[in-house]
């Protein structure tokens, strides 16, 4: 059965409005942080209900289709076989506790492991980034036009400087020549949002030492709309299953930013 990916994306739509209004009615009372694998990696009850609102969701309409998820809710997949939602249901949950600000619902729906659909909500500013494959990206449904290059040493990357002083990071020297050759770096802290900015052209590039598939598989569908690339550092492509380092940029900087940056071997 073929599937409409535009009627999709209206449903999905849809949900990631309604979810937002239960995130932002969330923020009125006080909220209950629990830590996963480190004190800095955050999570909240607002970050597993609005999970299991997709699930429900889904499970409901589209009992045939996969679920992959950040916290949990659905089994672990292990192949991207069939019609699979990759949903973060906040990412930038750091934002959400400190700043109740500069967090968004990340909705990539995938169909045998090539992107269909990409839905980035940014809830606080009301900024909707989308994309159906071979039909374009849009913010807030104005098109977004394919991305044009600059010299490294005029594009601002998006990156967490954190990664240049964490202990026993591979890619630390690497990293510190990139920032020193580039015109700046930004860090927003929702890797979602990063992605979105570089399809936007409001960034050249985005680099992160980890992410997990849920982190970028929706803003890999308007990467690929605007002509921009994504891979690991080794310039490899992403395998959206399992956690690894993510480059993301437009096409010449990205290959610039892989062959005399990152993608050595280390
Ligand atoms: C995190 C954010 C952050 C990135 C981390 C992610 P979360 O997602 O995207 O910007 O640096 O690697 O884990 O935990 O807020 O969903
Ligand atoms: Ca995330
Ligand atoms: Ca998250």
């Amino acid at each position: 059965m073929s599937v409409d990916w535009l009627e999709l994306e209206k449903k999905a739509r849809a949900w990631i409005y309604e979810a937002a209004g239960l995130v932002k009615q969330s923020l009125a009372n006080p909220i209950h942080i629990e830590t996963k694998s480190n004190a800095n990696d955050l999570v909240t009850e607002v970050d597993r209900a609005i999970e299991s609102f997709f699930y429900q969701k889904i499970q409901a309409e589209f009992p045939t289709h996969y679920f992959f998820g950040e916290e949990g809710i659905a089994e672990e997949l292990d192949s991207l076989t069939g019609t699979v939602w990759i949903i973060d249901p906040i990412d930038g949950t750091m934002n959400f506790i400190h700043q109740k600000y500069n967090f968004a619902i990340s909705v990539g729906i995938y169909h045998e492991g090539l992107g269909m659909v990409g839905l980035i909500y940014d809830v606080m500013n009301d900024e909707l980034f989308h994309a159906v494959r071979d039909h374009g990206a849009y913010i807030n449904n104005e098109a977004l036009v394919p991305v044009k290059e600059r010299p490294l040493h005029e594009s601002i990357i998006g990156l967490n400087a954190k990664w240049l002083i964490e202990e026993g990071n591979p890619y630390k020297n690497p990293l510190m020549a990139l920032v020193r050759d580039v015109r700046s770096i930004r860090s927003y802290g929702s890797a979602a949002i990063e992605i979105a900015y570089v399809a936007a052209d409001r960034l050249d590039g985005y680099i992160s030492v980890n992410l997990s598939p849920w982190d970028y598989a929706a803003g890999i569908v308007l990467l690929d709309e605007v002509g921009c690339k994504a891979s690991t550092f080794r310039g490899d492509p992403l395998d959206f299953l399992t956690a690894s380092p993510v480059i993301v940029g437009k096409p010449q900087l990205h290959k610039e930013m892989v062959s005399s940056y990152v993608g050595e071997e280390l």
